[in-house]
């Protein structure tokens, strides 16, 4: 039996093909077939399994044909595998790379050096391995060329890179799962999606005790800047999830609403800074200051602040 092209060709090349038809006419996005659909690996692992029985099945039926055929064929046929391309192309390689010399050869190469016996040959240092010193060296000049004299770029910029890539990756996944959001993560939502959703929230659960304006009733007023436990994202979040002080009124909404939730009406209770209510109620708590806020843009605010703080939310 004359095989064409060897099995190492022959089934990368088939498999590939078949991968190649499966990412062309299966429909998946712009993601490839074989990661949006685990069952397409599940296939290719098959057809990779059919294609390495089929080439031991054609093998041990060449080798069942080859036990039947008389001596003189059985030599001929073997000095043609031999002779095959490929099998003639790695021997020559693997003699190549490896550089010693055979052992009929050995004499020219013997020292004269004989401790008890015991003779040294003086072989040339193998191929592969001068190769790879020498690759060694190519790689130090390149590199050295590209970190030391172009600075194309240092550990710390690659540092930084990493560092944005993974925070846009975990803003891409924080979009698709909101409700991973808690006290710590929660920031100000300002999609008009998204303040949409906390003004039903709000409707449907705050108006009754803060007004639909958010000018307060039974609740405060949320449009001023006066806040009893704290303005800002974080902090009205936190409100509304683990609800106001104990007997005011003010339940804990971490039972009725999701994180998303209660990050969506967060932001909108913020969207009401400012604006001014029908039936404003008076302030009660402090002025909310943002301890993170850029501070040095305006050095008298603080203290012009402090004397202004008045403690209201004694009742
Ligand atoms: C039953 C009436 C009632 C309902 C309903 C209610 N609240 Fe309140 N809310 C209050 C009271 C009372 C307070 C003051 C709590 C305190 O003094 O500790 C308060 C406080 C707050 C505060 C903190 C204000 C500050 O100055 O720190 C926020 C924010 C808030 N509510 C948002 C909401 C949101 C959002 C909803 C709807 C999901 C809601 N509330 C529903 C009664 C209510």
């Amino acid at each position: 039996m004359r095989t064409m092209s060897p099995w190492w060709i022959r089934i990368p090349f088939i498999f590939f093909l078949i991968f190649g038809l499966v990412e062309y006419y299966v429909d998946s996005g712009d993601k490839p077939a074989f990661i949006e659909y685990p069952m397409v690996q599940l296939f290719l692992l098959m057809v990779l399994l059919i294609l390495i029985a089929i080439e031991l099945i054609v093998k041990s039926v060449e080798n069942v044909l080859f036990q039947t055929l008389p001596e003189e064929a059985k030599e001929r046929y073997l000095n043609a595998k031999s002779a095959s391309w490929e099998w003639a192309w790695g021997k020559r390689m693997y003699k190549k790379l490896l550089g010693s010399k055979p052992i009929e050869e050995e004499g020219e190469i013997i020292l004269d050096h004989n401790y008890d016996g015991i003779k040294e040959l003086d072989n040339k240092l193998p191929p592969w391995w001068v190769y790879l010193f020498y690759a060694t060296i190519l790689f130090g000049v390149v590199y050295l060329a590209r970190f030391h004299v172009f600075n194309d770029y240092d550990q710390a910029r690659e540092y930084e890179m990493e560092v944005a890539a993974a925070q846009a990756a975990i803003e891409e996944y924080r979009k698709t799962a909101k409700d991973l959001v808690d006290v710590n993560t929660v920031t100000l939502l300002t999609d008009a999606s998204d303040i949409n959703a906390g003004r039903l929230i709000f409707e449907t659960n705050c108006v009754v005790c803060h007004m639909a304006d958010g000018g307060g009733g039974i609740g405060p007023n949320l449009t001023d800047e006066y806040w009893i436990q704290g303005g800002g994202i974080k902090n009205v979040f936190r409100t509304i999830s683990e609800g106001g002080r104990d007997g005011k009124g003010m339940i804990a909404w971490k039972q009725t609403l999701k994180p998303a939730e209660m990050a969506q009406v967060a932001s909108y209770v913020l969207s009401f800074q400012g604006t001014t209510p029908a039936n404003p109620k008076a302030p009660e708590g402090e002025i909310w200051i943002d301890e993170n806020a850029p501070q040095d843009q305006n050095p008298q605010e603080e203290s012009a602040s402090d004397s202004t703080t008045v403690a209201l939310n004694e009742q």
